[in-house]
């Protein structure tokens, strides 16, 4: 099955780990609050859109399923940025983002094909025959100075409804408020193999990391179902609000197994839906598998 496959595919590229993400495997959880702008509540019904204030429980994280990557590796870019909304009654919904804009496939069949490719080193052959992957294959590898200076996509795209029952074809974008800064190859190489991770206490001791959620609004000609189709820079940006990271998540104030948060990219909340992009209902079904896979993995407590 599909969604088996992808797992095991990136299994076979990253290595068979127990208890540990097959994907942006290296992560770090951070607390912060989420506080909207009056005007995402026109957009979506959604309830962390209208409340005053949405406690939030997120993960930054390395690219690979290789679980002691160093921060400077090559691979370990784009980051991950994964925000789970705490909606309150232990609802909660969540935007899973990484810090390029490009993704190499558009379906879940050809997504499949390209993890396969890269295993095979064959990506070169792949690339030739879909030239949609090129932007994600030959993107510049840059490391951001710390998790907190650098943009984040969804990349797929969401539909909001408001209350008025009107409807918008959206993609999210974290855009990071101290602005964005990259190390150069030089400072690169110069810093510890845990530095990404290492500095954040410290950052936090200067103040928040703090990101405006923006929604890039699909024109009326736009295609919205396969994420390869980038949209024009020109498109409306609607500023959703203010997500304030202050601290590392003490261990307390996880599940007693951290290894057990399990993201879902398919929003689960009223006022935001999928869109038609079929990369989402493989992600779902991919992320709840490999979670109960590795809460199945997990010790007792
Ligand atoms: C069909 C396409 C994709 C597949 C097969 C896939 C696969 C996976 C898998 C297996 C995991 C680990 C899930 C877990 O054990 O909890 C994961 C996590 C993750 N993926 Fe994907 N992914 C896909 C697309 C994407 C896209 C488009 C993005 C970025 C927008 C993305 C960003 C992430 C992030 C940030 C995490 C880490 C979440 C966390 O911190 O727990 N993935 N992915």
């Amino acid at each position: 099955m599909l969604h088996l496959d992808l797992i095991s595919t990136l299994k076979d590229l990253f290595g068979r780990f127990d208890n540990v993400r097959p994907s942006h495997a290296k992560g770090i959880f951070v607390t912060g609050s989420f506080t909207p702008t009056d005007e995402a509540k026109e957009w979506s019904t959604a309830p962390h859109f209208s409340s005053p204030s949405t406690p939030v429980l997120a993960r930054f994280s390395l690219f690979t399923g290789i679980p002691n990557l160093p921060s400077n590796d090559p691979n370990a870019t784009p980051h991950g940025f994964a925000v789970r909304f705490l909606i309150g009654d232990g609802a909660k919904t969540d935007i899973v983002c990484q810090s390029s804009t490009f993704f190499p496939a558009g379906t879940p069949e050809n997504v499949l094909a390209f993890f396969k490719s890269f295993r095979d080193g064959t990506v070169e052959e792949y690339v030739k025959d879909h030239p949609e992957a090129a932007p994600f294959v030959l993107e510049e590898k840059k490391t951001a100075k710390n998790f907190g200076t650098q943009s984040f996509y969804s990349i797929n795209a969401f539909k909001f409804v408001n209350a008025a029952g009107k409807s918008a074809i959206i993609r999210y974008r974290w855009i990071p408020l101290s602005g964005r800064h990259f190390l150069t190859q030089s400072e690169l190489e110069a810093k510890g193999p845990n530095f990404l991770f290492d500095e954040l206490p410290d950052i936090f001791a200067q103040g928040p990391i703090s990101f405006k959620l923006v929604a890039q609004v699909a024109g009326e000609d736009d295609i919205t179902d396969d994420c390869t189709k980038i949209w024009p820079e020109d498109r409306k940006l609607v500023e959703l609000g203010v997500l304030s990271l202050t601290k590392v998540t003490d261990k307390e104030d996880l599940p007693p197994q951290k290894n057990t948060i399990v993201y879902n990219v398919d929003p689960g909340v009223q006022g935001i839906e999928p869109s038609a992009d079929p990369i989402i209902a493989a992600r779902s079904r991919v992320y709840a598998t490999s979670g109960q896979t590795r809460r199945e993995a997990e010790p007792e407590a």
